[in-house]
């Protein structure tokens, strides 16, 4: 039996995730969202390119949960996307009346579903889906790491001039403008980047990191970025239907780790067949730990504003 993925939001990245998917024959897509016609029609138009691409994967589009039955991985994109000026934090309220709606559903007709959510303000977000669906916490993942480590990743081989399969980076905290690129853990072909790098580069480039959302909005004016995030679902996906145990930098809910406590941040975990399989604690610099701490509480704020 193939495995099945619901998408719920059939925007730009929920989209662009099903086609992912499909193109990888990952999984049967349930495509679902509030609009009438649109996951059907982008549903029907991914399933009618199976005969060019090759792939037999099935995709429906929808407007009704019951399609959405029996998922293995549920992946909440639907919501309103940043616009230009607007932080990740404006969206809190208006989201969160998305994500409590929709995992509700998506929770009852697939209780055995793993969660990956992807709506903004994506700390907060995951930790609504968490209450709402009752899920225990390893079935429960924010993708939020995994983006903003490749966005990283993408700049610091820029300026090597390396392939970007070279460098290795992380990228842990909340998904804010406090979120904590770790240059003690970042290498170039195992190489630590403080011998390649000059500190002032490497500090524009963490810059630019904290800032990459918001520079891809300002670009795009009408939306946020899509590409990226739809590509760090699916390598979350492949870890966890491939049982890989693949560490990955994922919003993960804390119980006493890295000293944070009843929160979901960002931090190393292992993903496999049961989500997240253990969170990996790394040992981080006095600096580094205290900027953790910082986004986390950056994090429970908005936290304590929806009270969840
Ligand atoms: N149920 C289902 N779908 C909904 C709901 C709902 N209650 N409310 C809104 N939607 C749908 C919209 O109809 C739209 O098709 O969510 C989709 C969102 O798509 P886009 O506006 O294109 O937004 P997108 O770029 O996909 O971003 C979605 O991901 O990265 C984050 O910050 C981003 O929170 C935003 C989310």
């Amino acid at each position: 039996m193939r495995k099945k993925v619901t998408v719920i939001g059939a925007g730009n990245v929920g989209a662009t995730l099903a086609h992912r998917i499909v193109d990888k024959q990952l999984a049967d897509v349930a495509l679902i969202d509030i609009l009438e016609g649109v996951p059907q029609g982008k549903g029907l138009d991914l399933l009618e390119a199976g005969p060019i691409e090759g792939y037999d994967v099935k995709i429906k589009g929808t407007n009704d949960y019951a399609d959405t039955a029996n998922s293995d991985v549920v992946v909440m994109t639907a919501g309103f996307p940043r616009k230009p000026g607007m932080s990740r934090d404006d969206l809190l309220k208006a989201n969160y009346a998305v994500v409590k709606a929709a995992i509700e559903q998506a929770a009852k007709y697939s209780p055995n579903a793993i969660l990956i959510v992807v709506t903004n303000p994506l700390d907060a977000m995951v930790q609504t889906a968490y209450r709402v669906s009752g899920f225990p916490k390893n079935r429960v993942i924010g993708m939020a790491g995994v983006l903003d480590s490749a966005r990283y990743r993408t700049f610091l081989a820029e300026a090597l001039n390396v392939s970007v399969q070279d460098v290795e980076g992380l990228v842990l905290g909340g998904h804010g403008d406090t979120m904590v690129p770790v240059p003690s853990y970042t290498t170039i072909a195992g190489v630590p980047v403080a011998q390649l790098l000059p500190k002032e580069t490497l500090d524009k480039i963490i810059d630019r990191t904290r800032k990459g959302g918001a520079e891809i909005v300002n670009l795009l004016k009408t939306g946020s970025a899509f590409y990226a995030p739809s590509a760090a679902v699916v390598q979350m996906i492949d870890a966890i239907f491939n049982d890989r145990k693949k560490v990955l930098p994922c919003a993960a809910f804390l119980e006493g780790e890295y000293g944070i406590n009843g929160l979901f941040v960002g931090v190393p975990v292992k993903l496999g067949a049961n989500g997240i399989e253990e969170i990996v604690q790394i040992k981080l610099t006095p600096e580094e730990q205290a900027e953790l701490e910082k986004s986390a509480a950056a994090v429970k704020e908005l936290v304590e504003i929806i009270g969840v």
